[in-house]
């Protein structure tokens, strides 16, 4: 096999922002905005790089030299990614195409995509068998290497697909039986609709400035961390229920608790105001705060009310399906 295409689903989470990165549980959706990666064996020892979405059209890179030079900042997971493969194997020249089905901007998790699917192409391509654990974890360890910090949770959505009850590190990563999950086209009664404010949120600052605030008075934000973790276990069993009203409900809670923690925006507490006056079951930030998406959970009565009053309040509605295949092979 000289070439191979994988495509990677993107991300959102639905319960557990941020308690994630400290040893606890949250519920992960993947969705249906997929990232593509096409990995071809060249001639010669250069690795080339053509990502349109992020401006790069012919990036070229001496194998020998990896890790020697500067990164580019708009590849620096696809660097990693080729430095940590080659540090341990053999292999020639290469050439990688990858394609976004959707703007990074939107905080799907571009980042983890491109490193999932980059990296299982490499494996695939070299003809290695790897167990998805074991990939998940040479995956984690680039994204750590790349900004620091991170549960590894969009990882573990990119790889396995569907929605996940995951734990910090990968320690726990259990696939959660949501038939026909909440999709807008579902048979399903209820939906979630996803609201974008149109900012891009920064992960790792928002990540630090908790770990800030944890510093400051770590009995107050453990506790936090704990009530939130008795919310996504109760938000599992409400899932695997179809309770969506509880569902709603238990996303309203752990709004709560994302604002104690600080990571709110006025952007996002407008949506969630609108989503919930116009009929949502609940509604909550999803991932880091700051910025990019927020989510509602609601019925067929009340979709479209929910979603006008979302687009009324400055958001954009994302159409995305959750719960979407994982990595695979295309
Ligand atoms: O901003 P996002 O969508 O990448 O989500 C970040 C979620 C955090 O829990 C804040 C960080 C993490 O790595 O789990």
């Amino acid at each position: 096999m000289n070439k191979i295409k994988v495509s990677t689903p993107g991300k959102l989470m639905l319960f557990g922002d941020h308690s994630v990165v400290y040893n606890r549980p949250c519920i992960v959706a993947s969705v249906d905005q997929r990232f593509e990666v096409v990995v071809e064996k060249i001639k010669g020892k250069e690795m080339v790089v053509q990502a349109p979405g992020v401006g790069i059209y012919d990036y070229r890179k001496d194998l020998n030299k990896l890790g020697e030079t500067r990164i580019t900042k708009e590849l620096r997971f696809v660097e990693v990614v080729v430095r940590e493969f080659y540090s341990k194997r053999t292999f020639g020249g290469i050439k990688i195409k990858t394609k976004n089905h959707f703007s990074s901007e939107h905080g799907f998790g571009s980042s983890a995509a491109v490193t999932v699917g980059l990296s299982k192409a490499l494996f695939e391509l070299k003809g290695i068998k790897i167990s998805n654990k074991k990939l998940f974890d040479f995956c984690y360890k680039v994204v750590l290497d790349v900004q620091g910090v991170g549960s590894g949770f969009d990882v573990a959505a990119a790889l396995y697909g569907g929605v996940l009850y995951f734990v910090t590190g990968g320690r726990k990563i259990e696939k959660i039986k949501v038939p026909n999950f909440l999709t807008s086209e579902s048979s399903e009664p209820s939906y979630i609709v996803v609201g974008y404010t149109g900012i891009k949120a920064d992960t790792p600052t928002l990540v630090r400035q908790v770990a800030e605030l944890k510093r400051h008075d770590p009995e107050k934000i453990e506790k936090c961390f704990d009530e939130i973790t008795k919310i996504v276990k109760k938000a599992k069993i409400s899932l695997e229920k179809k309770d969506w009203k509880r569902a709603g409900e238990l996303m309203n809670e752990n709004q709560v608790k994302l604002e104690e923690l600080g990571v709110s925006s006025v952007e996002l507490d407008n949506l969630i105001k609108a989503a919930r006056e116009a009929g949502a079951y609940g509604a909550k930030l999803s991932g880091a705060g700051g910025g990019d998406c927020m989510l509602a959970v609601v019925n067929k009565k009340t979709k479209d009310k929910v979603e006008k009053a979302i687009e009324d309040a400055g958001g954009e509605v994302m159409r995305v399906k959750l719960g979407a295949e994982g990595a695979k092979i295309e």
